[in-house]
């Protein structure tokens, strides 16, 4: 394959040679069906690293141009599949949510979710967790046999175990983000990071500026708290830069939340230009950032380091966990504290639970320290993104003209926008009865109102997301149809309070 490359250019070869290869694609030189020259042939002829030809095959396959296909290689997909809708087409109204202290149940958002995963013969397009590691009894029985057993008979420190946090430090710098050991704190899933860090950063009747929508068990800690919360839309590129500068000078909030990367529940992702807007605003403001990149290893093409990357002043705490890539069930999370925050979170920590599990934290080492992890990414990714494409086919075919989505380059979910006065919760019962769970939007804004919209998760099987999407396809329409007039003049709901 002739790919010329220029060296001293500041496009990354990585892009250059991604480029070059849709142009051929494009231009019919590279036919549907046709196989990529392997990795290892392609990083020899144009002497480069071979990873940097993966990070290219994977932008490509990103981008719905081919597909990988196990053991044999990259493939052209069909033209069908090229021509995807790859860009968001995701525009909501701009309207800001002010809640004032109130109390809704988390427990009533996430057990119906829970449930509905165990229910047989139910598709489940709500509840975003990845499929299970295949060698899980493998390694868990590894890490029980290791050889100071004495870990699992004794309370162990609150931060966690020096391996783990070891390991979790190699991991983020690889993402760009340059940690020691000593600024990590292993939790008990990022549930209990989130807890501990809003808990450490507001009191009562503060004001806590969040994206909207966002992740419910976040508002759900806010609102026990007695927290005032402000719900700065998401416009396609992140929240909105405009709006958080007036909200930050006008209620000097006391804490900003954010999920940078693959956000749930839209599945955007910022870019680094947005991030370092973002961090500058809460410079400004003097305003804390809670960085919550939950999905961050689930990323089909490379992503921006996170904003704790380029934090000078200790302004932002970073988390994450291994529910999303291994099991929820493990319950661990980790955060990224630095300053003086280190010791005051370390600190509740302790007096919640002294530490996180040492069996869980044993099995999530043996994976990392066994190259399993990174194997089960790389699969998960794979299977993610045809399932991310198999989904963006669906909604094409089935959804109504009106509805519109976000593209998502990793994670486990998108995030469709739908017509204003469209009954969403009886499409909901409708399609339960028709073994369909469906997230409604409601539940990730601070009001709980918010526009009409839905989260649907894609890691499903390939048969699940179509029937699953073409059922509610169907109901979308038939309700479309009935309210045509009104949805004509359709203007995105208003929900200022
Ligand atoms: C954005 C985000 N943060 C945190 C969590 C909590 O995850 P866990 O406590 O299982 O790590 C979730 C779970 O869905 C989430 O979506």
């Amino acid at each position: 394959m002739n790919i010329l490359l220029e060296r001293q250019s500041r496009k990354p070869i990585y892009l250059q040679i991604r480029d070059r290869i849709s142009h051929l694609i494009k231009s019919g030189a590279l036919k549907s069906g046709d196989r990529l020259p392997s990795i290892r042939a392609l990083a020899e002829s144009l002497q480069v690293n071979k990873l940097t030809i993966i990070e290219a095959y994977s932008v490509l396959e990103a981008d719905g141009i081919v597909s990988a296909r196990q053991g044999s290689g990259y493939f052209v997909n069909s033209l069908s599949l090229q021509s995807t809708k790859l860009e968001s087409t995701f525009s909501p109204a701009q309207n800001v949510t002010i809640l004032e202290p109130g109390k809704s149940s988390f427990y009533d958002m996430y057990t119906p979710l829970v449930q509905a995963k165990t229910q047989l013969g139910i598709i489940n397009l709500g509840y975003g967790y990845p499929h299970p590691p295949k060698d899980i009894n493998l390694i868990a029985r590894r890490a029980l046999r290791q050889e100071n057993p004495d870990i699992f008979f004794s309370h162990d420190m609150p931060q966690g175990q020096l391996t783990l946090c070891k390991q979790i430090a190699q991991m983020l710098v690889q993402q760009g983000l340059e940690v020691f050991p000593e600024n990590l704190i292993i939790t008990n899933g990022s549930q209990q990071g989130l807890s501990l860090a809003i808990n450490y950063y507001v009191k009562p009747g503060d004001w806590v500026i969040v994206e909207a929508p966002t992740y419910y068990g976040a508002i759900s800690i806010l609102e026990n708290l007695g927290a005032r919360i402000i719900g700065i839309p998401m416009t396609a590129e992140g929240i909105n830069l405009e709006l958080l500068e007036q909200y930050l000078h006008s209620h000097r909030p006391k804490l900003i939340y954010t999920i940078s990367t693959f956000h749930n529940p839209t599945g955007l992702t910022t870019t680094q230009a947005h991030r370092q807007e973002l961090l500058a605003l809460a410079e400004k403001y003097e305003c804390p950032i809670l960085e919550d990149n939950a999905y961050e290893g689930l990323a089909f093409q490379p992503v921006p380091a996170p904003i704790k990357a380029l934090d000078k002043n200790d302004l932002v705490i970073y988390l994450s966990t291994f529910s999303k890539t291994l099991m929820p069930g493990l319950r661990v999370g980790y955060m990224v504290v630095t300053g003086k925050h280190y010791q005051a979170i370390i600190e509740r920590k302790l007096l919640h639970d002294l530490h996180t599990s040492s069996i869980s934290q044993a099995i999530v080492s043996e994976y990392l320290a066994s190259g399993h992890y990174r194997r089960h990414l790389s699969r998960l990714r794979t299977e993610n993104l045809q399932s991310r494409n198999t989904m963006l086919q669906a909604l094409e075919r089935e959804f109504p003209d009106e509805a519109r989505w976000t593209v998502p380059t990793g994670g486990l979910f998108l995030w469709v926008q739908l017509p204003d006065n469209i009954p969403i919760q009886t499409i909901r019962n409708e399609a339960f009865a028709q073994n369909v769970y469906l997230a409604c939007g409601s539940a990730f804004f601070p009001d709980k109102q918010g526009y009409p919209a839905m989260r649907l998760t894609f890691c499903l099987p390939q048969e699940e997301i179509e029937q699953g999407i073409s059922i509610v396809g169907k109901l979308l329409k038939k309700y479309i149809s009935r309210g045509h007039e009104r949805i004509s003049n359709y203007q995105p709901l208003a929900h200022s309070i």
